[in-house]
């Protein structure tokens, strides 16, 4: 039985296959077409998942979509009636989805009658439910998808039973907190697709000044519900605008604060202008209004469901920030994060709820990493290896495993900075130790470092940690799994000078916990590490540079050779930069920040 889940004409385009209720592989089309936030169909994807599992797509049984356009029809209609834009926009979305079956043939080159599958068109919310519980170690849990819209709601809850979820309510537009989030992003001016966790990272600078401007903005109004304050925004006016470049199919999306914000908060910041106090604390009254709104939420889902477990999914889901309080302020015991919360997480999701809701089969599954993206063989590493043999900046070593893993902790320890690819690519947008940079964390200045050699980012954006499963709890208050670099817990007093990099300036750390089962060769890493400096902790960046996270062995070291990086290993070949020829460093970091 092969289901093929296919997130299309979305931002985040994906796609995931399910064999005999099994999930095999699952990738996004960013790291294949190299476009971030790619839309569009995921063709590169699909083909990467038919050639996991050996199968030509006329061989799949069920095709999964998460867009079901005839949801909600009647609150679509209603809007659409007041806004003829927005009416528009749902024909097109229709039209585009009704013609699916002809445009994967058109993309595979065969005839649409040619494909057997059985297509399956499932809620948005519904799939992202899915996405994390079905793939959840748990028999059964409460779920909560938030985001910003999709299928014209943008949040649902259901609690989940054995292989069935029982959908339980769900919050429609124009009423969202991913919209709420996403306004005051633009507002403190960040426009691109995606950065609301720059901002999620800023809040920790400022205090909420504003947050009973804040909480007119949003509130929980009743148990299980939230209410935006309208006039502070533009899209149940205007509609939700989301669009596509054509150039390279990056979403693009409108504005959506109103210049009533502006009266109420003051002018929005330009994007090139400094970052003051004011936006800090902009930022830190966002943050703690979604913070109260979700924890009424959680609650009041706790109190319905009577569960102790909690699955998360939807683009809040990121925002590891309110993630990591859930145990303080809920009785919930247990969460799951499924590692692509976001929308390119629906294609697991779809694929998911075929396998369950639809065809009723028993769970057999647990996510308990996120290794289901292209790998490439030991001779394919080697070929792109010899490339650059030769070269007289690069001395290449080839290193037995524990050869390899004492060389790269000295590397680390000595203060260099390490690509690491190994394995199979990430699921979802962080690097968790297959395709990331490696750095050390006890030099204070490593954060200021990587962002002038490699990263280019703003200075206030914290990098992350990874940390053997076993040493979690004597760095961190909280020792709950975190495998998919979704939670924020405080590190220890004691321990922030001795991890002073990864740790943001609130005392949190966004850290990845790292099982000997879940990957191998990084716990051996982490434990080498421990070995040599004492401290089994490695801070971990994902491996790019402004650029989806390399996918191919070329593109690892294409960003090796552009940019500052001081060590690739590539399997098990080390390749060390001779000192001499490192490129100057850039001078500035970022935009402005107004940080020192
Ligand atoms: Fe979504």
């Amino acid at each position: 039985m092969i289901i093929l889940g296919v997130n299309a004409y979305h931002a985040n385009a994906s796609a995931a296959i399910v064999v005999d209720g099994r999930l095999i592989a699952a990738v996004e089309e960013e790291r294949l077409n190299r476009v971030k936030y790619a839309a569009g169909l995921p063709a590169r994807a699909m083909q990467f998942c038919l050639d996991q599992v050996g199968a030509k797509l006329t061989e799949v049984d069920h095709i999964a979509i998460p867009r079901a356009p005839r949801a909600r029809l009647a609150t679509k209609l209603r809007f659409a009636s007041r806004m003829p834009r927005f009416a528009l926009d749902r024909l097109r979305v229709m039209k585009r989805f009704a013609g699916m079956r002809e445009d994967i043939a058109g993309a595979f080159g065969i005839a649409p009658e040619s494909i057997r599958a059985q297509f399956h068109r499932i809620e948005h919310h519904t799939a992202h439910l899915a996405s994390t519980y079905c793939v959840s170690p748990f028999e059964q849990a409460a779920v909560l998808s938030a985001d910003g819209l999709g299928d014209f709601a943008s949040a649902m809850w259901a609690v989940g039973e054995g292989p069935r979820m029982r959908m339980l309510g769900d919050v429609r537009f124009p009423h969202s907190l991913g919209i709420f989030y996403t306004a005051l992003t633009q507002y403190i001016g960040f426009w691109k697709f995606g950065d609301e966790y720059k901002v999620m990272g800023l809040a920790a600078y400022g205090q909420p000044e504003f947050l009973d401007e804040f909480r007119k903005m949003v509130r929980a109004d009743k148990p299980l519900s939230f209410k935006l304050g309208l006039k502070y925004f533009t899209h149940q006016s205007q509609g939700p605008e989301m669009s596509w470049r054509e150039a390279d199919r990056t979403p693009v999306q409108g504005r959506l604060f109103s210049s009533y914000l502006e009266k109420r908060l003051g002018p929005a910041r330009k994007a090139d202008e400094p970052l003051t106090s004011r936006h800090h604390n902009v930022a830190a009254s966002m943050q703690a209004a979604l913070e109260e709104v979700l924890a009424a939420h959680w609650n009041a889902l706790c109190d319905t469901t009577k569960q102790k477990a909690l699955c998360l999914a939807g683009g809040i889901a990121f925002n590891c920030v309110a993630n990591g309080k859930i145990f303080a302020l809920t009785p919930f015991e247990r969460v799951y994060v499924q590692p692509a919360a976001g929308d390119a997480g629906l294609s697991v999701g779809a694929a998911f709820a075929v396998n369950h809701q639809i065809l009723g089969r028993p769970r057999e599954f647990t996510m308990d990493h996120a290794y289901w993206g292209p790998s490439f063989s030991a001779s394919e590493i080697r070929r792109c290896v010899e490339t650059v043999r030769g070269e007289d900046d690069v001395r290449i070593e080839e290193l037995d495993e524990q050869t390899l893993l004492e060389t790269t902790a000295r590397h680390i320890a000595d203060g260099k900075i390490l690509g690491w690819y190994q394995g199979a690519s990430e699921w979802g947008p962080r690097a968790l130790g297959n395709r990331s940079i490696l750095a050390d964390p006890r030099r204070p200045e490593m954060k200021d470092i990587l962002n002038r050699r490699i990263k280019h980012r703003e200075i206030f954006r914290p990098f992350a940690p990874s940390i053997t499963e076993e040493a979690t709890s004597e760095f961190f208050e909280k020792s709950h799994p975190s495998p998919f670099m979704t939670f924020a817990y405080a590190v220890r007093a004691e321990k922030r000078d001795v991890i002073p990099a990864p740790t943001h300036v609130d005392g949190t750390a966004r850290l990845q916990t790292v099982s000997r089962t879940s990957n191998p060769l990084y716990w051996k890493l982490l434990r080498e590490v421990g070995r040599q400096t004492g401290v089994p902790v490695v801070l971990n960046t994902s491996f790019n540079d402004n650029e989806p996270i390399v996918s191919r062995p070329e593109e690892a070291l294409n960003c090796f050779q552009r940019t500052r990086m001081d060590v690739l290993v590539l399997g098990n070949f080390v390749l060390e930069r001779k000192p001499a020829t490192l490129k100057p460093e850039r001078s500035e970091a970022g935009v402005a920040t107004g940080l020192k």
